[in-house]
């Protein structure tokens, strides 16, 4: 147990086979809450669940026909469903110019609609168990601009708009929606990006997967008064650069 009982919490965390949303799900379940991980990654995904005490499901988050059984699925294993972890997604590099049709379209579908998706699936079930928490996975690419990165941004900026629209939406059913904010954390995705990325943060390295679990816990547990805002994790990145002159 790391801190107060989750045991009312009972959550879908989409992408949760490895890096940020296994970080959660291993946090969440130690805490008591019960956990549906799923992913594409059947294997890594179905080992995590036996680990932690969670069930896996495979959910491709752009499929709306496994997100209608996903949450079919978790109603009937946990008696309901209070909160989703529209975490899943992917990185591609590539300028406007670079980045061809097929993988814009790509990645907006996962990053996007898949997050889309979700809100519109599981929203009906929280508001079925009366009401909860929806934490939706943005970055710092979804607060600025980065160069090399068109596909990504654009679907980072979108999903903070659309947790703006969810959150009035939703309101009326008791569910708080909030998007998340991360700048470079060591999972998987970042395996091959270098430390000297972080190096002018005012936290200069990093993050840890486990951190961001540390606030999606609190996100999902403690943030009662906050709905439709911004949570920022990034070491400082978005504030601007320590330079030396
Ligand atoms: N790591 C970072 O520096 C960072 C920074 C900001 C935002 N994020 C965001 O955090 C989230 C988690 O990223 P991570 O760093 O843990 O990456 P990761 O690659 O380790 O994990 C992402 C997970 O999403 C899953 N996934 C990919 N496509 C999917 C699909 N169509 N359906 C279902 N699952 C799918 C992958 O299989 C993987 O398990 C992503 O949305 C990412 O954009 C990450």
């Amino acid at each position: 147990m790391n801190g107060t009982s989750l045991s009312g919490l009972k959550v879908i965390i989409t992408g949760g086979a490895r890096g940020i949303g296994a970080a959660a799900g291993r946090l969440l379940a130690a805490d008591g809450a019960r956990v549906m991980l799923t992913d594409v990654l059947d294997e890594e995904g179905a080992a995590l669940a036996r680990e932690i005490g969670a069930i896996y499901r495979r959910l491709d988050v752009t499929d709306a026909a496994q997100w209608d059984a996903a949450v079919a699925a978790a109603e009937e294993a946990f008696g309901g469903v209070t909160a989703l972890f529209n975490n899943a997604g992917v990185l591609h590099f590539g300028s406007v110019t670079e980045c061809t049709p097929e993988d814009y379209r790509r990645v907006i579908d996962i990053n996007l609609t898949g997050v889309f998706l979700g809100l519109r699936t599981v929203a009906p079930a929280i508001a079925r168990a009366g009401g909860g928490t929806i934490v939706n996975t943005s970055s710092t690419a979804g607060l600025q601009g980065y160069g090399g990165l068109a596909a990504y941004v654009s679907s980072k900026w979108g999903v903070r708009g659309l947790t703006k629209a969810a959150a009035l939406d939703l309101a009326p059913d008791g569910i708080r929606v909030v998007s998340l904010h991360p700048g470079p954390i060591r999972t998987p995705m970042t395996a091959e990006m270098d430390e000297s990325i972080a190096a002018t943060q005012p936290i200069p390295r990093f993050g840890e997967a486990d951190e961001v679990a540390r606030m999606v816990r609190f996100l999902f547990a403690e943030a009662s008064y906050s709905t439709g805002s911004e949570f920022i994790i990034d070491g400082g990145a978005v504030t601007g650069q320590v330079l030396q002159f």
